[in-house]
């Protein structure tokens, strides 16, 4: 999100900023909060790439009214399925914990610790409650997360140092003064040719993938809101470039430099 666009895109019907932090890139939270405040609007950060960015000291989650975080399978950390809400205010959070158990004002601790007691359900919600077993899964994980971030730091910096300058490989730069927190490393390409670099690369055996083609372009989006191409000419041009290589804890040095030359040999025959 380029956070000096937003101001011209604000009409009396919005509501809310809802930042991604892209790839584990934050985003300039300071310029948001401080529109947010001048027009009253509240902000939601999708952190689900980003558990561990931090950007001109400012951590992910700080200045969002929410921040919203996913343990996905492919998330930097994991239960499978699941996620977290934080935020800075009580009432928010009494309302999650209610909207994520049906809308129930007790949990199963508040309801039979020591006797039982009654509840009263004051509004609809979800089963959305994360489970013991889930949550100890991310225990572990949330012990080692500075040593999982470094090593797909490493990595990262490897893959920067060899496609730095590639004729025909485009590459994102970290905003100077952040921590990127390296949740997917990107490379784009000639659009042209994405598709093509997409299969030689998986037939010798690099697995990669898109994030993302671009969202307004999805038949959902288009129909729903009729939107087109062009309507959002960046989105849809990165859309069209981008490739996203492995990047994860588990990848051996050996595999990471298979991973270079496989991409650079393929890149150079489609430029
Ligand atoms: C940027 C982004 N936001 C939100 C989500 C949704 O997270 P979840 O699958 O935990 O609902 C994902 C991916 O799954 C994502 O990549």
């Amino acid at each position: 999100m380029n956070a000096d666009l937003i101001e011209r895109a604000i009409t009396k019907k919005t509501k809310a900023i809802v930042p991604v932090h892209l790839y584990g890139q934050m985003c300039d939270m300071r310029k948001i909060r401080a529109l947010a405040d001048k027009y009253r609007l509240v902000v939601i950060e999708d952190a689900a790439h980003a558990i561990e960015a931090e950007r001109e000291g400012i951590k992910v989650g700080k200045l969002g009214d929410t921040a919203c975080f996913s343990f996905y399978a492919t998330k930097n950390i994991t239960s499978g399925e699941g996620g977290a809400i934080t935020t800075h205010k009580k009432k928010t959070a009494d309302l999650l914990k209610m909207l994520r158990l049906h809308g129930i004002d007790k949990s199963a601790i508040d309801r039979y610790t020591k006797s039982y007691r009654h509840w009263d359900m004051p509004l609809l919600g979800w089963k959305y409650n994360m489970d013991n077993i889930q949550a100890a899964l991310l225990i572990g994980q949330l012990q080692r997360i500075d040593e999982l971030w470094s090593r797909r730091e490493k990595i990262w910096s490897m893959y920067e140092d060899a496609f730095f300058n590639v004729n025909g490989i485009r590459i994102l730069k970290t905003v100077s003064d952040s921590r990127h927190s390296r949740h997917l490393f990107t490379i784009l390409v000639n659009p042209h040719k994405r598709d093509s670099i997409l299969d030689l690369l998986q037939k010798k055996g690099v697995g990669v993938a898109v994030n993302y083609r671009s969202v307004h372009l999805l038949s959902y989006y288009r129909k729903k809101f009729g939107y087109k191409n062009r309507d959002f000419p960046v989105a849809e041009d990165i859309g069209k470039r981008t490739i996203s290589l492995p990047l994860y804890p588990g990848l051996k040095d050996a595999e990471i430099e298979y991973v270079i030359k496989t991409v650079m040999d393929v890149v150079r025959e489609n430029v």
